[in-house]
C-alpha cells in the first residue's frame, strides 16, 4: 500500500483552547493507528498562528502516535518592517516543518500573486521546511476550458526557479477552488486527471527522477475518502473542514486503508 499523506488546514479556526482539546482526542483517537504514523500514514495539522505554539508543545508532550506540524503562510523575508506578517524561524521555533503556500484563500481573497508564492516556495526550501505548494482552478476556469492552462502557470511560476532536488522536497497539493468548503468534491477521475498530469509537469521542468508527492483537496471527508485516495496519482488528502476534529480527520484515514 502507498504511503499516504493527511494533512489538516484549519484555517481561521480553533482558539489554543480548542487546540488542546484536539490533540487530547488525537492522542485517543490515533491509539489503533500507533502503528503505521510516521510509516504509511504521514500526519500533519496546520493551525492557525495563535495557536501554533501551543500544538508544538502538545505534540512534544504526546507518548503516542503525534502529528507533523505545519504553518498556513510565512514571509519570505525572516524579519523586518512586516506589520502581521510572520517569519519563518517564528514558526520553526513553534516546531512547524511544513508550511501551506499559495492556498486559494491567499491568492484569491488576500490577492497573492504567482511572484509572491513564488518567494515564499523558494525562503521555505532555503529553510529546509517543507511547502505545501497549492494550486488549482475557479469553477469558471474549469467551465472555459483554462483549468490547465492557470494550473500550468500557477506551478510553473513557484517551480522553474528550482532545481530537482528542491522539486523533490515539495508536497504538491491540487485544491479545484469549486471543491473547497462546499461539499462538493473533484469526481475521483477528475482529481486523478489533475494528479496525474501535475506529476508529468513536475518530473518535465526536473527533467525526470522526481517521485513528487501530489495531494487532492477540496471537501475531503470519510465518506469520499477511500474513492479518492485509492486513485494511482493521488498520494494524500489536504483537508479543512473534516480536519478540526480528530476523528473525523483521521477516519480518512481508516475509511481508505480498511476498504
Ligand atoms: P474543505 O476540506 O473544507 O473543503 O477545505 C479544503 C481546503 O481548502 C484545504 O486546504
Amino acid at each position: 500500500m502507498k504511503k499516504i499523506r493527511l494533512y489538516g488546514n484549519w484555517k481561521m479556526n480553533m482558539t489554543r483552547g480548542e487546540t488542546l482539546a484536539f490533540f487530547a482526542e488525537f492522542e485517543k483517537s490515533a491509539k489503533p493507528l500507533a502503528a503505521v504514523v510516521g510509516k504509511a500514514l504521514e500526519v500533519a495539522v496546520f493551525p492557525p498562528f495563535t495557536a501554533l505554539w501551543a500544538a508544538g508543545e502538545a505534540i512534544r508532550a504526546m507518548e503516542g502516535p503525534a502529528p507533523l506540524l505545519g504553518a498556513q503562510n510565512v514571509h519570505f523575508e525572516p524579519k523586518g518592517a512586516f506589520t502581521g506578517e510572520v517569519s519563518i524561524p517564528m514558526v520553526e521555533e513553534c516546531g512547524a516543518t511544513h508550511v501551506i503556500i499559495g492556498h486559494s484563500e491567499r491568492r484569491h481573497i488576500f490577492g497573492e500573486s504567482d511572484g509572491l508564492i513564488a518567494q515564499k516556495t523558494k525562503a521555505c526550501l532555503a529553510a529546509g521546511l517543507t511547502p505545501v505548494l497549492c494550486y488549482g482552478e475557479t469553477l469558471e476556469e474549469r467551465e472555459s476550458g483554462r483549468a490547465f492552462e492557470v494550473m500550468g502557470r500557477q506551478l510553473c511560476s513557484a517551480l522553474e526557479p528550482l532545481s530537482a532536488d528542491e522539486l523533490g522536497r515539495i508536497v504538491y497539493a491540487y485544491e479545484p477552488v469549486w471543491a473547497i468548503g462546499t461539499g462538493k468534491s473533484a469526481t475521483a477521475d477528475e482529481a486523478q486527471e489533475v494528479c496525474a498530469w501535475s506529476k508529468e509537469l513536475i518530473a518535465g521542468l526536473a527533467k525526470g527522477g522526481v517521485d513528487a508527492a501530489v495531494l487532492y483537496g477540496g471537501s475531503v471527508k470519510g465518506a469520499n475518502a477511500k474513492e479518492l485516495l485509492s486513485m494511482e496519482a493521488i498520494d494524500g488528502a489536504l483537508v479543512g473542514g473534516a480536519s478540526l476534529k480528530a476523528e473525523s480527520f483521521l477516519e480518512i484515514y481508516t475509511a481508505y486503508a480498511e476498504a
